[in-house]
């Protein structure tokens, strides 16, 4: 595996993959890589050669008072991991190779980053555009792998994608969960093992939402008590929000119509974790995917 640290060899190198007709396959991360983000580059694997896997703790998708300082860093044992997989070019540059002195320009994606997350954390979302159509230009991946555990994230980003006629393809993939349902997530290394047990109570919000599905619920106001209800229980748990929204707009939907999202943001202490439900409803039925 090549480990490179500046865009101009990042851009080399993705330049010769392109010119011998092959079809790159991009994995962004800001590393401490578990296996959610190894789902990612393993379906990058099945599709795609080269692999390119980047690790960047890109500083403005960070709020002031947001745990960019101590954001888990693991590059060894993260490079040991990619290396394993049979990743060929892990991409790490410093914040200065990425956003030397003057840098100025910012991606905003409107209307989908506003709510929600974003409103949660203002300027996150103009954060990660950013970085990530730096990141696919220098790269120039055919296909670009993120996961359903950053729902609007990945939404907006197809979105990104779309309206600025990228060559990449934004490929949206499943989420991966511990045993007991939390969605795997480098922030769970921060619960400590009080709130690494009540950290269960957002998946099984989402699955109690499932269960009222199966037995006929649609309406979202509903849902979202029912969901509302499972978190009450946990008293180490504040929910940020709840919401049941279609997938295309991420306006709160009231009824289930075609592809929606429920969604939830749990504070732990000083953790804050997301988790969400797809819900897809043709007709009368409703196929859910946690
Ligand atoms: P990070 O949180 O490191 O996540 C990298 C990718 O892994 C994202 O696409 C995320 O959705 C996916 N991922 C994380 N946990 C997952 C899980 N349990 N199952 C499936 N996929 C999972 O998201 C970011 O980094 C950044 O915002 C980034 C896109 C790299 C831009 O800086």
């Amino acid at each position: 595996m090549e480990i490179v640290h500046t865009v101009e060899w990042m851009k080399q190198v993705s330049r010769q993959a392109r010119d011998q007709g092959r079809v790159i396959g991009f994995v962004p991360t800001m590393g401490a890589l578990h296996a959610g983000h190894l789902s990612l580059v393993e379906k990058a694997r099945r599709e795609t050669s080269p692999v390119i896997v980047s690790i960047f703790v890109n500083p403005k998708q960070f709020g002031p008072g947001e745990d960019y300082e101590k954001y888990p860093r693991a590059q060894d044992a993260d490079a040991r991991m990619l290396e394993e997989m049979g990743v060929d070019v892990l991409f790490a540059p410093s914040a200065e190779e990425m956003y030397p002195p003057g840098f100025r320009t910012a991606v905003s994606v409107e209307g989908l980053g506003d709510r929600l997350e974003g409103r949660v954390r203002p300027g996150h979302f103009r954060g990660v555009a950013t970085v990530v159509l730096k990141l696919l230009e220098i790269v120039t991946p055919r296909l670009a792998y993120f996961g359903r555990k950053d729902a609007q994230q990945a939404r907006m980003l197809g979105q990104m994608a779309a309206d600025l006629e990228l060559d990449a393809e934004i490929v949206v993939c499943p989420i991966v969960r511990e045993p007991d349902g939390l969605a795997m997530s480098s922030r769970n290394a921060y619960l400590s093992v009080e709130e690494r047990r009540a950290a269960t109570v957002l998946f099984r919000a989402l699955d109690r939402a499932r269960a009222a599905i199966a037995a006929g619920e649609r309406d979202a106001p509903k849902l979202i008590a029912a969901m509302r209800g499972v978190l009450a229980t946990e008293p180490l748990a504040s929910p940020d929000y709840v919401e049941i929204v279609a997938e295309d707009s991420f306006e709160p939907a009231a009824h289930l119509r075609g592809r929606c999202l429920a969604l939830l943001a749990v504070r732990l202490g000083q953790t804050r974790l997301i988790d969400n439900l797809l819900m897809e409803a043709s007709g009368s039925e409703v196929r859910c995917t946690l």
